[in-house]
């Protein structure tokens, strides 16, 4: 990495990419935090911005125009982008597809245009689990096909993937596509520990789940997932394809529910709903390989179970002083 260029982070307003920035900025990297602020996040732009050498423009990162006026704004040669920006708001993509065609592909497109005009070395794209549908319990690895998302928001970041992988084909010298898993961790923008706590705030007696509590996920900490990627970023390769991930089966809907209430109003009723699925999109189990990271010399630091602890602390904050 040169330390005279600016790393672009899109979405870095957002919970995973304000970690992100941190991390990159504590390492004396330049960096420009391109975000529309569609999901908030002014407080922690605000945050961010106290350190020197973090810029921030809200721009729409599906217009490569705006990204490359925001570069120039702030006078720098473009080093690497972070992809981030896209929508995580996942039943908001089903009910309305253009939700996701905007915020998770045609982000992907612009960053895309912008880096065939400014010639930026590396594309860092923060993909999901979610492009490979349900598998049930066979152990997900990366080269598993038939690749068919259940979400419109699964469907546009393999629409993304596939964009990328032409775009290496032609002018962008290297790409690394990261598939996250459930990240957790702190400042929660969504997921269900966010969910399970904001409820509980506004109705302490009854915790309503989604579904019946069986569908079991694994759960990384956000600062492993960080440290993966920066893992990732220093392996050789053009065209780099990696599960980040715990080495475990996940936990299940129901431990977290528990996990919540016990923490947040112990005496709350839990009432789940029926089936295992928890909204139209949602895979209700899946078993994720990560032995090819592993094999670099990575391992995450936690279990799910562990993460899920840690990241209600950290989502619910300290117990009042009495
Ligand atoms: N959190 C997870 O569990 C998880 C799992 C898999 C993949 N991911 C991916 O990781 C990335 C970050 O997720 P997150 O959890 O931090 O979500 P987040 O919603 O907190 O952050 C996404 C950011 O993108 C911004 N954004 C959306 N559309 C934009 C646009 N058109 N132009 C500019 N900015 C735009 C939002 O304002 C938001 O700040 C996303 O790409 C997400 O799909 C997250």
């Amino acid at each position: 990495m040169d330390s005279d260029k600016i790393d672009i982070v899109t979405g870095g307003a957002g919970f995973i990419g304000k970690n992100l920035v941190e991390r990159l900025a504590a390492s004396d990297r330049r960096v420009l935090i391109l975000d529309d602020l569609s999901r908030g996040g002014q407080d922690r732009v605000v945050t961010l911005v106290q350190d020197t050498r973090v810029h921030f423009r809200q721009v729409d990162c599906a217009d490569a125009d705006a990204m490359a006026e925001a570069l120039t704004s702030v006078g720098g040669e473009l080093g690497d982008v972070w992809h981030l920006a896209a929508n995580s708001d996942i039943p908001a993509g089903v009910a309305d597809p253009r939700i996701d065609l905007h915020r998770t592909f045609q982000t992907t497109f612009g960053v895309l245009e912008l880096m065939k005009r400014a010639k930026g070395h590396t594309l860092r794209f923060a993909s999901s689990s979610a492009i490979y549908g349900s598998f049930g319990d066979t152990a997900i690895f990366e080269d598993i096909g038939p690749l068919a998302p259940i979400s419109n928001y699964g469907a546009m970041k393999l629409a993304s993937e596939a964009q990328i992988n032409a775009a290496v084909e032609s002018y962008l010298p290297r790409a690394e596509v990261y598939r996250f898993p459930n990240v957790v961790g702190a400042p929660a923008t969504h997921g269900v520990i966010f969910d399970f706590v904001n409820k509980l705030r506004a109705t302490q007696d009854r915790l309503e789940v989604l579904g019946d509590g069986t569908q079991r996920k694994a759960y990384l900490h956000v600062d492993d997932l960080i440290a993966a990627m920066l893992h990732i970023s220093t392996l050789d390769g053009r065209r780099l394809t990696f599960n980040i991930g715990p080495s475990d089966e996940g936990v299940t809907v129901r431990f977290i529910a528990e996990t919540v209430r016990d923490r947040v109003s112990p005496k709350a009723a839990i009432a789940y709903g029926e089936g295992p699925r928890g909204w139209v999109g949602d895979v209700p189990t899946f078993r994720y390989s990560v032995q090819r990271l592993m094999d670099t010399g990575w391992k995450p630091s936690r279990s799910s179970a562990e993460t899920i602890v840690r990241a209600i602390e950290e989502i619910v904050g300290p117990e009042p002083q009495v």
